[in-house]
């Protein structure tokens, strides 16, 4: 890709080439970042293409700063590139979740670790669903936590919208229920943990319980079907 080298201060290690960004691991003023690149979608035309890949850039910046002022960690956006297509943020040191409930699956599981990891998963999504925020990609690999300070981080809101539908945050819950049931599953019950300390920290658990429970069953139906 043509990013500047010069703006980046240097060099730029491709980290995932997914099928609608590119993400390296590179330098922004002295400081090791990520720089997210979204590219263009060639059956698209051309104008529309560029339309949709720069709202859907701002989309990303705009969803991760409110994500922060609800008071969910996440990298601090250092610069948005609109002609380059690029998101520059903070660089984040230390494993995903994924990485760790992987190693618990394999090496036992420390349940002060996995509960610790849960309370905050939950205590978190409650911030974001509270705050009319859907992350939209709740997955253990869009979470990361924080060598030093094990605090957990948030990642990727490429798919994030703003909604305040139980329906939606219940669909949101959902994907990282199916994500943990079929990556996870020998750490026991975290979904669990994670819905106990979402209703800590949601004051509308309630509504969107009871979607999800609406949502499972529909899940359920279209299995069966399928
Ligand atoms: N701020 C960060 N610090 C450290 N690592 C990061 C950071 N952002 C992303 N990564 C790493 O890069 C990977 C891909 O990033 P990200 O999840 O944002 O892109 P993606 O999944 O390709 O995006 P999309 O779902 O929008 O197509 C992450 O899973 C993580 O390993
Ligand atoms: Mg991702």
């Amino acid at each position: 890709m043509e990013v500047d080298k010069e703006v980046n201060d240097g060099s730029l290690i491709l980290l995932k080439q997914g099928a609608e960004a590119r993400v390296f691991d590179s330098i922004f003023v002295g400081r090791r970042c990520i720089v997210k690149e979204r590219f263009s979608k060639k059956y698209r035309h051309p104008t529309l293409d560029s339309k949709l890949t720069l709202k859907r850039l701002n989309a990303e910046a705009r969803c991760m700063t409110k994500a922060r002022r609800l008071g969910v960690s996440t990298p601090v956006l250092y610069a948005v590139d609109p002609k380059l297509n690029t998101l520059t943020f903070e660089f984040i040191e230390g494993p995903s979740v994924k990485d760790i409930f992987l190693e618990l699956g394999i090496n036992g599981v420390i349940h002060e670790r996995l509960d610790d990891v849960a309370k905050q998963i939950g205590d978190a999504i409650g911030k974001l669903h509270d705050g009319g925020l859907i992350h939209g990609d709740l997955t253990t690999s869009n979470m990361l936590i924080q060598n030093g300070t094990d605090l957990l981080v948030l990642i990727d809101f490429g798919l994030s919208f703003t909604s305040t539908l139980p329906e939606d945050k219940a669909v949101d819950l959902y994907v990282l229920e199916r994500a943990l049931l079929s990556m996870h599953s020998s750490c026991g019950d975290v979904m669990e943990r994670i819905l106990g300390a979402y209703k800590k920290s949601s004051k509308q658990w309630s509504s969107t319980l009871n979607k999800l429970a609406q949502v499972r069953q529909r899940g359920r139906k279209r299995t069966m079907v399928g």
